[in-house]
C-alpha cells in the first residue's frame, strides 16, 4: 500500500502559494485493509476515508466513468491493481494531476509543472468533457491564477466550446453553478471567471442577460469595483446583476437559486439604481421612500452593503445622489417610536408621527 499526497496541496505547493486542504490518494489497498488501520469511510458512492488523527481525506485510487449525459451517472472502479497514474489521468487540469510521494518525489504523467511553468491551465485527457463542471471550474482557477499569469490553453478552450454546443451546460444542477459562482466572486480576479465563461459559450447558458456587450462591461466594471471594497457575495452579485432590469435580476437570481439575502440585495439594487438616476433633487418624500423601500429602518447593516453595490453601480455624475440619500439615512434613523409613544401616539397616528418626524428631519438638511 503506498500513499500520495495529489491535487491542489501539490499544485499549490509548486506555485509557492499556501496549502490549505491535503488530499491524498492511496494505491494497492481495499477498504477492508483501510477500515482496519482505523481509517473512517466516508460517503457511500466513492471509497474516500478520513485519517484517524489528521481527519485529512485519503481515497483509494479510482477510475470513473460516465454513463449519462451531465453531472450524473459515473461508474467508479476502485481495486488495488488500479495505479496513481489511472487515477491521475481521471482529473480536470494539468496543473491538478500531479501527485507527491511519501519521499517526496513528484509525479507528473501529464505535464502539470511544464504547464505551471509556462502558466496554462490544460485538460489532462478527452475525459474532461465528461463532467461539464469542469468548465466552470476552469473558469474558477483562471480567475484564481489569473495574476500569476495563467490563460487557458487554446485546445482547452476548443474543447470546452465543444461542450457547450454539445448542451452539456445544461445538464449543471442550479446547486452546483451558484457554488462555482459564489467561490469565483472571490477568486483573485473575478471578472475573469465571466471572461473565461464567455469565451467559450457557457454564459448564454448561465446568465444569458449578462452576453450583449453594454450588459457585460458595465456588469464587470461594478463587480471589479465591489472585490476592490472587499465586499460581501451579496454585495458581489449585486453589482454584477446590476446593468439589468430588476425582474430579470430577480428571476435569474432565483434560477440560480442563490441565497436569499443574495436574491434581495439584487432586487432592491436594481429596483433603486433606476430611482435614484432619475432623481433631480432632494426632495424629502422621495428620499423617504427609498429609504423605505430599503428597508433601512429594520435592515441597517444591509443598507450599508446595498449602499456599497449601488456606488459600484452608478458612475461618477450620480455619485452625489446617494449622499443625498445617506445624509437623510442619518437625519432619520435618529426618530424614536418610543418617544412618540410618550406623547401619546398609538397605531395608525404613530406610524404617521413617525413618518412625519422622518420628513421634517430630512426636510431640514
Ligand atoms: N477534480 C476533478 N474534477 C472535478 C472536481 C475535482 O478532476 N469536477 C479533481 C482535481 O484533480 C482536483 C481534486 O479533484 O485537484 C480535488 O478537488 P477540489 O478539492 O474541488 O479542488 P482543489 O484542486 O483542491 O482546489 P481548491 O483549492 O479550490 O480546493
Amino acid at each position: 500500500m503506498k500513499t500520495y499526497l495529489v491535487g491542489g496541496a501539490v499544485r499549490d505547493e509548486l506555485l509557492g502559494l499556501p496549502v490549505k486542504d491535503r488530499d491524498w490518494v492511496v494505491t494497492g489497498a481495499t477498504p477492508d485493509e483501510m477500515l482496519k488501520r482505523g481509517f473512517k469511510q466516508v460517503g457511500a458512492d466513492f471509497p474516500v476515508f478520513l485519517h484517524p488523527d489528521t481527519r485529512e481525506e485519503y481515497a483509494l485510487a479510482r477510475t470513473e466513468r460516465k454513463q449519462g449525459r451531465g453531472y450524473h451517472g459515473f461508474s467508479v472502479y476502485s481495486a488495488p491493481d488500479v495505479t496513481l497514474e489511472d487515477d491521475l489521468r481521471r482529473r480536470d487540469l494539468t496543473i491538478n494531476a500531479m501527485a507527491k510521494s511519501a519521499a517526496g518525489e513528484l509525479v507528473d504523467p501529464f505535464g502539470g509543472r511544464e504547464d505551471i511553468r509556462t502558466r496554462s491551465l490544460r485538460h489532462v485527457s478527452e475525459a474532461f468533457s465528461e463532467d461539464p463542471l469542469r468548465i466552470l471550474r476552469t473558469a474558477r482557477f483562471a480567475a484564481r491564477l489569473q495574476p500569476l499569469g495563467f490563460t487557458v490553453a487554446e485546445s482547452t478552450m476548443a474543447l470546452m466550446r465543444q461542450m457547450v454546443a454539445e448542451g452539456e451546460v445544461g445538464y449543471l444542477v442550479p446547486e452546483r453553478v451558484w457554488q462555482e459562482i459564489q467561490r469565483a466572486l472571490h477568486e483573485n480576479d473575478p471578472g475573469t471567471f465571466f471572461d473565461v465563461l464567455r469565451e467559450c459559450g457557457a454564459l448564454k447558458h448561465i446568465i444569458p442577460e449578462l452576453v450583449p456587450d453594454e450588459s457585460y462591461s458595465a456588469a464587470l466594471s461594478a463587480l471589479r469595483c465591489v472585490h476592490s471594497i472587499d465586499g460581501d457575495t451579496s454585495a458581489r452579485f449585486a453589482a454584477l446583476m446590476s446593468p439589468l432590469a430588476s425582474d430579470d435580476a430577480s428571476n435569474r437570481a432565483v434560477q440560480l437559486k442563490a441565497p436569499n439575502d443574495c436574491q434581495d440585495l439584487a432586487r432592491l439594487t436594481t429596483g433603486l439604481l433606476p430611482k435614484i438616476r432619475s432623481m433631480t433633487c432632494h426632495h424629502p418624500e422621495t428620499l423617504l421612500g427609498l429609504l423605505d423601500e430599503a428597508d433601512v429602518w429594520r435592515r441597517a447593516d444591509r443598507f450599508l452593503v446595498l449602499m456599497g453595490a449601488l456606488r459600484c453601480a452608478l458612475p461618477d455624475t450620480e455619485q452625489s445622489k446617494l449622499e443625498w440619500l445617506e445624509s437623510a439615512q442619518r437625519a432619520a434613523a435618529g426618530v424614536e417610536a418610543k418617544e412618540l409613544m410618550q406623547q401619546g401616539f398609538k397605531g395608525k397616528e404613530l406610524g404617521l408621527a413617525i413618518r412625519n418626524e422622518r420628513l421634517r428631519r430630512i426636510s431640514e438638511l
